[in-house]
């Protein structure tokens, strides 16, 4: 990382100002070279725990370990240049309190370089928030479906639906009042999010919260096609990234198997020891 790509990158302030402005645009991302393909295209380039769904086939993130999150955030840290890179934490690295929460926090700042975390949670991290923030850690917090709670939630449901939009919007009201530059707003009704987003000074980062949020954010290997597990309403597919591979992988098996892989370009000549590989 150096110190021209740090000056370079967007601030959680900057993101904060586009409050009503032009739209933040947001991919995850968990590998170098998908960093340098979002980076250009993004404002804000999120290191999700859906990596441990998307990447390592883990049935939740709620196993994903920090171990895992700094991992991945240095390595999209050398693949962006110009987006603010925000790294979340993963479940029971923050929960316990305020000081357990800036204890991972700064790990995984001083670790990965990220500009700014991301939690789960609303009402019940708002001291959270207050803490970290305090002590030089920009948060964004996350709200409406939070992943990390499905257990609690009984499945990956819409979230503020009747009697529930109350919650959310105190959630909204909390982490804003709190200090988090925006806020992920994920799978709740369109008119929830628009009254949301109306009500607080903070950009909302929409994932299944309709239009009307300041933001979107997707998981990036389900917008390429890549993670075909199973896809949300919510998720537009821009490309069929995994059917493009699984033919060129069926062209190489094919290949290999008719022996027409490796072809004479592919192959080495005889020449002098020591020679100039080409
Ligand atoms: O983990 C993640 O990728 C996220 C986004 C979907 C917002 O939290």
């Amino acid at each position: 990382m150096s110190a021209t790509a740090q000056v370079k990158a967007l601030t959680p302030q900057a993101i904060a100002a586009r409050k009503g402005g032009a739209p933040v645009v947001c991919l995850t991302a968990y590998t170098t070279p998908v960093a340098r393909l979002v980076d250009p295209h993004c404002d804000l380039v999120l290191v999700g725990d859906s990596v441990g769904m998307v990447l390592h086939g883990l049935p939740s993130t709620l196993s994903v370990t920090l171990d895992m999150m700094i991992l991945h955030g240095q390595a999209v840290r050398r693949g962006i240049e110009k987006a603010l890179l925000v790294v979340d934490m993963p479940f029971g690295t923050y929960e316990e309190s305020p000081q357990q929460a800036f204890r991972n926090a700064a790990r995984l700042m001083a670790e990965t370089g990220c500009g700014a975390v991301k939690l789960e949670g609303g009402q019940s991290m708002a001291e959270t928030i207050r803490f970290l923030v305090a002590r030089g850690i920009p948060v964004m917090a996350h709200i409406g479906l939070t992943p990390q709670a499905v257990n609690a939630f009984g499945g990956y449901t819409v979230q503020g639906r009747g009697e529930g939009a109350d919650k959310v919007r105190a959630d909204a009201r909390a982490v804003a009042d709190a200090g988090a530059f925006s806020v992920v707003v994920e799978k709740i009704p369109e008119s929830l999010a628009r009254a949301i987003t109306g009500e607080i000074s903070i950009p909302t980062v929409g994932i299944g919260a309709s239009p009307a949020c300041d933001g979107q954010v997707l998981v990036v290997d389900d917008m390429l096609g890549l993670f075909t597990d199973f896809r949300p309403k919510f998720v537009k597919r821009y490309a069929e990234v995994g059917r493009i591979a699984d033919a060129a992988i069926a062209a190489y098996a094919a290949d290999v198997r008719e022996r027409r892989f490796p072809a004479a370009e592919h192959v080495f000549p005889d020449g002098p020891a020591g020679g100039i590989a080409a």
